[in-house]
């Protein structure tokens, strides 16, 4: 079996290569990666000289590349995107570009090419935002309502996706989860960003109230209902993937955070809110549940700790991210 793996040098792309290279060793990955800011392959040191693994460098908007990378593939496995809310808000277009128009070409050259199935990465936040005063949670017919351009731009590749399988018949399978967490996320993100601010000994922004919720899923639970997914789903089906956390605000987390690392809530910034902030997600993962017999077995607490000590034993690893660029970034974000 041959996979294709975009975004691979991504946070979730490498945990999934890592994860599928373990379980599957006779399988061969390609990982196209155009490595942004965000793609890193340090992540896939371990695996890098395996002779069934190798890397692409290039974009997912450049069809020529893209057709070079389908020659024997049997699975599309897409995960590459800009990720991140706080830049889509400041810099739409390539959101756009890379998650609408790159989709659309990888769609393009996976029927061209007759792959065997495409499954897309997508998020819980193409539905919108949930009220914190109820207990609904999102489900496979939660009617879309983005709110943010990055959620917009995943909404419209889940539909481009759709309606590939609908009118053309290519065998697709879609899932959307909630937040990840865990080794090599990158610390634009609300956890490692905390993480290695504490251990710099800064404080930690924390947008408006804090009493924003989301639904934590370790990442390779993720990696795991993927596999689940490529391996038994149902084609032409969307599943949700959640967490094992009930409702936790943003302040919750910082302070269980706190707690782990042995530093006082004097390390908290309340500090401007997001424009559009979605309130609350929550997933129910009943469906992939019930069908395929998945659910998360990574709890938020003891996960929580172990990532922290991930980002304690490498620290090389973040502070080789978090200079140059990164410095910009926050300064533009967050103000010296
Ligand atoms: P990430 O930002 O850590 O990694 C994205 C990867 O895609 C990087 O390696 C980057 O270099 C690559 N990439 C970006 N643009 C590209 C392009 N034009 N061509 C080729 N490669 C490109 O993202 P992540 O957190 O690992 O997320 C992976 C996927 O999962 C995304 O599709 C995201 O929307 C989805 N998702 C993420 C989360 C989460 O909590 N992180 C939750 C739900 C869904
Ligand atoms: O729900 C899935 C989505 O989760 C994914 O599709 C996105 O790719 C991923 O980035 C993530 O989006 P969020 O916006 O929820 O994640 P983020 O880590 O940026 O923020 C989590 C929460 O923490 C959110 O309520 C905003 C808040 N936050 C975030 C940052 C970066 C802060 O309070 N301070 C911060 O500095």
């Amino acid at each position: 079996m041959k996979l294709l793996v975009t975004g691979g040098a991504g946070f979730i792309g490498s945990n999934f290569i890592l994860y599928w290279m373990k379980k599957y060793p006779q399988d061969q990955i390609v990982n196209l990666d155009s490595l942004t800011y965000a793609g890193n392959l340090e992540n896939l040191k371990e695996i890098e000289k395996n002779p069934n693994y190798s890397f692409i460098h290039g974009d997912i908007c450049d069809l020529d590349v893209v057709e070079r990378s389908m020659v024997g593939v049997d699975w599309v496995v897409h995960f590459a995107a800009e990720s991140h809310v706080d830049r889509s808000i400041k810099e739409p277009s390539p959101f756009v570009m890379t998650n609408v128009i790159g989709t659309h070409f990888l769609l393009d050259a996976s029927l061209k090419n007759r792959v065997k199935k495409f499954h897309h990465i997508s998020t819980d936040e193409v539905y919108g935002s949930l009220n914190l005063s109820d207990q609904s949670k999102f489900n496979e017919r939660t009617n879309y309502n983005p709110r943010s351009p990055y959620s917009a731009s995943k909404a419209g590749s889940d539909h481009l996706v759709r309606a590939y399988n609908k009118t053309y018949g290519l065998p697709i399978t879609i899932t959307n989860c909630s937040n990840n967490f865990g080794p090599y996320q990158f610390p634009e993100k609300f956890i490692p960003l905390a993480i290695t601010n504490i251990l710099e000994n800064k404080k930690v922004p924390v947008y408006g109230d804090g009493l924003y919720v989301r639904d934590w899923l370790y990442v390779l639970d993720h990696c795991h209902a993927i596999d689940l997914v490529l391996n038994k789903g149902k084609v032409g089906e969307t599943y949700l993937v959640g967490g094992m956390t009930n409702d936790i605000s943003n302040l919750e987390v910082i302070k269980k955070i706190l707690k782990i690392m042995g530093k006082d809530e004097g390390f908290i910034e309340h500090v401007k809110d997001r424009l559009g902030h979605d309130r609350r997600y929550a997933v129910d993962w009943s469906k992939i549940k019930n069908e395929l017999g998945w659910r998360p077995l990574h709890n938020f607490d003891e996960w929580l700790e172990k990532t922290v000590e991930w980002y304690k034993a490498n620290e090389k690893w973040w502070k080789d991210v978090k200079t140059g660029a990164y410095q910009e970034y926050y300064k533009e974000q967050y103000g010296s």
